[in-house]
């Protein structure tokens, strides 16, 4: 969302040199109330003086120092007297512009591992004397620039952390921005409080503000066109945009028949008052299922739902009076899991990309893009959105269709529809509140023998998921007691024809993913 910022707030540039999780760096520094903004690494230092930032940021990356053509960012940067933070790869890449040594070495390290934290330094200020840290890297500093100190040390690297007080240089081998190494967050403290002195008054409300004025100067004065599914973030991204453009925001909310129990009727009861005749439902529930009939391959699934929607949605826009601008609610994790930052596909969700070849739209408004789950959910909240919207458990685009294992029926969809609604009304009368992420039921494709009365079935049997997650990429199963586990098994078998079996998946992300497909 570049150029969203107010000048009243302190603005942390993160040079990304394209680490996996330089959008996590940033999150971390929002959720100090500081705002950050990710810029492409070899931005030109007079366009980084301009921003008028307190401090800059070089993200770790893939590449190796060491090769010929290795990302190197402006060597003027360093002649802004600005705080400069290097995590992994920056700390390398600040030790070869600045005179030092970076090497190869016999014994690398990866994962977590015990970091000392030697006497005196600032940056690491406050840290236990030995802390646990997540390193992922093949090289290591062997001696720092001149005038740097090492400040911390593990077994098999001397230099694990250094710095430069009287230039402001300051770098750490580890990532102190995933939850693998817990007091991270007192690294991301002290660099921006101890060193950059920044304010910390950065909220929620503010982004809303500034990205209300980045989504007007973008528009203008045209028409804005927004697929509304009822899930958490297009339903974010709606009251946001009607924020910033009134009724100058249509949304279309096609129903594909795969949506939850009461789902369309809600996106109706929220979103009508506000958008009035603007908020246009489509059904499109018996088109969906007639060309999905007889798949079972998950990913044939996402691209038929995908090509599907964009037809539908096509068909829709092109009866509307104007096409400008299309807006979406992409959040970052949508980005990264679809491959466009990591180079591999995980699954191909559909709400990334497809529809703007089709129509001819001026420009795209992603105004949620460099969000992550919880800040989606706290901006909701702050644009007045109902909490139980806000809350509600994340769901797929291509909604209950990768909640069956096989083909997909108007039967199937019954089974995994209420049970889904169960599960969902025991969690909310449960004590487990927001330790529930996201939580779901399958429909495996598992037929087995019971007994129902006197009587021998042989039904389906439905599996319950249900993980806590802070960013929708890690997750672990969520310990639902076992009084909720059986509360929701008897009612689910009692009240669910055709499922006599109740299995709870116990497996966290990675090595299984979140949903079955
Ligand atoms: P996985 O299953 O990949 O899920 O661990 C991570 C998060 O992404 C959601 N998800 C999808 N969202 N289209 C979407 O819009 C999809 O095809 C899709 N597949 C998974 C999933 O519900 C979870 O929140």
């Amino acid at each position: 969302m570049s150029g969203i910022r107010n000048d009243s707030h302190d603005l942390i540039l993160l040079l990304d040199f394209g680490a996996q999780y330089s959008q996590l760096i940033a999150r971390r520094i929002r959720a100090e109330h500081v705002y950050c903004e990710i810029i492409p690494y070899d931005t030109p230092a007079d366009k980084i003086a301009e921003r008028r930032p307190r401090g800059i940021i070089f993200s770790g990356g893939p590449a190796s120092v060491l090769d010929a053509d290795a990302p190197y960012c402006d060597p003027g940067v360093f002649e802004l007297g600005l705080p400069i933070l290097g995590i992994c790869y920056g700390m390398q890449l600040m030790t070869v512009m600045l005179g030092g040594e970076v090497i190869s070495p016999s014994e690398r390290e990866y994962g977590k591992v015990d970091v000392s934290v030697d006497d005196g330094g600032l940056l690491l200020r406050g840290m236990d004397k030995v802390t646990q840290a997540w390193m992922s890297h093949m090289l290591q500093v062997k001696a720092a620039p001149p005038g740097f100190r090492a400040v911390a040390h593990t077994r098999h690297c001397a230099c694990a952390a250094f710095e430069n007080t009287v230039r402001g240089c300051y770098g750490v081998q580890f990532h102190p921005e995933v939850t693998h190494t817990p007091q991270g967050r007192q690294v991301f403290q002290n660099f921006l409080f101890a060193v950059c002195g920044c304010a910390g008054d950065w909220l929620m409300s503010s982004y809303a503000e500034q990205a209300v004025e980045a989504i007007r100067r973008q528009v203008g004065d045209k028409q804005v066109l927004l697929g509304l599914s009822g899930g958490v973030d297009s339903s974010v991204a709606a009251a946001l945009l009607h924020r910033a453009v009134g009724e100058r925001l249509t949304a279309v909310c096609v129903n594909h028949g795969l949506m939850r129990k009461n789902e369309p009727e809600q996106v109706e009861a929220v979103f009508r008052p506000r958008l009035g005749d603007k908020l246009i439902m489509v059904d499109a529930a018996r088109r969906f299922l007639h060309k999905l009939a007889g798949v079972s391959d998950p990913e044939t699934k996402r691209k038929i739902i995908g090509a599907e929607f964009i037809e539908v949605f096509a068909d829709t826009a092109r009866s509307l009076d104007k096409l400008d601008f299309l807006a979406q609610g992409t959040i970052y994790p949508d980005i990264v899991e679809s491959g466009s930052a990591t180079g591999m596909v995980i699954k191909s969700h559909h709400n990334v990309g497809g529809l703007p070849e089709r129509l001819p739209f001026c420009g795209i408004v992603e105004p949620l893009r460099p969000l992550f789950k919880d800040e989606v959910r706290a901006l909701g909240l702050e644009l007045g959105l109902p909490e139980d919207m806000v809350w509600r458990p994340p769901f797929p685009g291509p909604g209950l269709a990768i909640r069956i294992i096989g083909d997909i029926t108007e039967d199937k969809l019954r089974i995994v529809r209420d049970s889904d609604e169960i599960l969902r009304q025991e969690i909310a009368a449960s004590e487990l509140g927001r330790a529930a992420s996201q939580y779901f039921t399958v429909l495996t494709g598992l037929r087995s023998v019971g007994v129902m009365g006197d009587e021998r079935s042989y039904d389906y049997t439905v599996a319950v998921r249900a993980v806590s997650t802070d960013d929708f990429m890690t997750a672990d199963w969520l310990r639902i007691p076992f009084e909720v586990l059986d509360k929701i098994s008897r009612r689910i078998v009692n009240e669910v024809r055709q499922v006599n079996r109740i299995v709870y998946d116990i497996t966290s992300k990675p090595p299984a993913s979140i949903e079955w497909e």
